[in-house]
């Protein structure tokens, strides 16, 4: 699909039809990592996975950080039908939570994925500007050397095909918008209070083995969110999307054939 986005048309990937969702990548990434939970959930959804800004053909955002992000992601919103779904990955569901807060009228559902509600700690953010320095002085090959280790259990990092696919779609991101990201993740807000104020249909998925949002804090969120449940993956990682996409995609399924109907569901947040 088309997008107006910083004074130019941005082509966001997009396959299948039905009601709408779109899917939200976490840092270093890009909307790649989405591909076989796509190709997935493309049976019963048009499923649109962008690149969020700073990657792929989608320019910076005017305005820096995560609100930055969701300016970006709310013009996808306004050029779809109502009652569509929004899924955030890690750092993309910082930018759901953002957008989620901003009550845009056709969001009808919210699966928040492998994610935190909790701003960082400060020591936290003195990672975060390590990391920086890291990527400015050192590359972002560096930055993948030490991130794929957080992002894929045991499991996933023995199975070449994995940790190359993840490698890969790491090392084509540039460097400044790596350090962006991790700036925009630095000074995120905390959205623990709000998540008592989501009114729509929610869901969190998490990895069993996730240790950057661990299943104790998806629970947790799940709790704080009326009506909403936490539904753990086996054997997945935080990049529980690339690990498992079968039963993350299964997850997303059941959750959105549920809360959207073609044409519109429930109402907004
Ligand atoms: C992500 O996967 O998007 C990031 O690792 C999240 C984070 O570092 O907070």
């Amino acid at each position: 699909m088309k997008v107006g986005w910083s004074g130019s048309t941005v082509e966001a990937r997009e396959l299948g039809s039905g009601p709408a969702v779109v899917l939200l990548h976490g840092y270093p990434l890009d909307g790649a990592m989405w591909s076989g939970v796509a190709r997935l959930l493309s049976e019963s959804f048009r499923v649109i996975k962008p690149d969020l800004p700073g990657r792929g053909d989608t320019p910076a955002p005017a305005a820096p950080g995560i609100e930055g992000y969701a300016d970006f992601v709310e013009a996808i919103l306004a050029e779809l039908p109502s009652g569509a779904g929004l899924a955030g990955f890690s750092m993309g569901g910082y930018v759901a939570l953002a957008v989620a807060k901003r009550r845009p009228p056709n969001l009808a559902a919210l699966a928040l994925v492998d994610t935190k509600a909790a701003a960082d700690t400060d020591a936290g953010r003195r990672g975060r500007d390590e990391s920086i320095a890291v990527a400015r002085e050192k590359g972002v090959e560096a930055i993948a050397d030490a991130m794929l280790p957080k992002l894929l259990s045991a499991a996933a990092l023995a199975n070449r095909d994995t940790v190359e696919r993840v490698r890969r779609i790491m090392l084509r991101q540039p460097k400044d918008t790596i350090a962006a990201d991790l700036a925009a993740m630095r000074d995120r807000p905390d959205s623990t209070s709000f998540l008592s104020e989501i009114r729509m249909p929610a869901r969190v998925i998490v990895g069993a083995e996730d240790a950057i949002a661990p299943p104790e804090e998806g629970r947790a969120m799940a709790d704080a969110i009326a009506g909403a449940d936490c539904i753990v993956i086996p054997g997945a990682g935080h990049l529980a999307p690339v690990e498992r996409p079968r039963a993350v995609a299964t997850s997303l399924q059941e959750f959105f054939a549920r809360t959207l109907s073609a044409g519109g569901a429930a109402g907004p947040a």
